[in-house]
């Protein structure tokens, strides 16, 4: 059942490309929430909109998410490690792009490392519920993610995941499928659990849908204690998703 009290609500990576449509969301519904975003520099505060309650700081740095957890009700992390392509691919002359991480940027620091900061910061500020997007691929160590920059990625991500599943804070760890920038609120969202949608045709889904799955958990008890994996169907096969609390209510795995 839905709870009517407005929540305030820290968004991280609210500069990235799924943070940035959660915070605008979130800053819409103002009769349901008080948002907060953290971005990790200025441009990025900048690049959405600069308000008194964009919070700049790294998650790497613990001491430096304090003040932007003070007070909230609900977390949702969306940082993440960005693997950078290496200069001089040619696509003309086929072959794969090379990527790497900036040196201090490694999965193991900000996936890890920097998502055990926040859970750490938000639960002893007294959070009631975090939010975590995390990818699926993570049930396979030798996904070819992880060879990416020599990262690791979904190792990093995955621990991550367990300790926040561990930590005590009502959770919802949501592992999407790869990310696509097309228009929310058109397909039909499916869960799973165990990278099981990875053997299907349906392992995409819209950047805008996994914000929506976001805001949704953050009203729906049956999204709590949860971990699932989150993927839509085409548009126009199936019928575009509107009761979250039904799909959230398909999966009771815990991790
Ligand atoms: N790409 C896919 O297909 C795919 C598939 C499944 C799941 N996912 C996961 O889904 C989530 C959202 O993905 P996305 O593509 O929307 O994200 P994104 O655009 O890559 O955004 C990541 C954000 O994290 C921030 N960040 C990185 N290091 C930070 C630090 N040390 N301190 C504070 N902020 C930091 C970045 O800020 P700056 O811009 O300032 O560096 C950026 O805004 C990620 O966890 C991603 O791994 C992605």
């Amino acid at each position: 059942m839905a709870d009517a009290s407005p929540k305030t609500v820290l968004v991280t990576g609210a500069g990235g490309r799924t943070g940035q449509i959660v915070y605008k969301k979130l800053k819409e519904r103002t009769d349901q929430f008080i948002v907060r975003g953290l971005v990790r520099t200025p441009e990025s505060k900048e690049k959405i909109g600069g308000a008194d309650d964009v919070f700049v700081a790294d998650v790497r740095d613990a001491a430096s998410i304090v003040p932007a957890v003070q007070g909230i009700d609900a977390l949702i992390i969306l940082t993440s490690a960005v693997p950078k392509m290496k200069p001089g691919f040619d696509p003309t002359k086929g072959g794969r792009p090379e990527f790497y991480f900036e040196d201090g940027l490694y999965p193991e620091q900000v996936d890890w490392i920097g998502q055990k900061n926040q859970i750490d910061a938000a639960k002893a500020a007294g959070v009631k519920h975090i939010i975590l997007v995390g990818s699926m691929g993570g049930t396979n160590p030798n996904h070819p993610l992880n060879s990416l920059g020599n990262g690791n990625i979904l190792v990093w991500k995955r621990k991550a995941e367990q300790y926040l599943a561990d930590s005590g804070v009502p959770y919802t760890i949501i592992r999407a499928g790869g990310l696509q920038d097309k228009d929310g609120g058109q397909r039909e969202l499916l869960v799973g659990k165990d990278d099981e949608l990875l053997q299907t045709e349906t392992r995409t889904i819209p950047r805008a849908d996994v914000a929506e799955a976001c805001i949704q958990a953050l009203q729906i008890e049956a999204a709590k204690f949860k971990a699932f994996d989150l993927a839509s169907k085409p548009e126009n096969l199936g019928t575009p998703t509107k009761d979250f609390g039904a799909l959230f209510a398909q999966t009771s795995a815990r991790f």
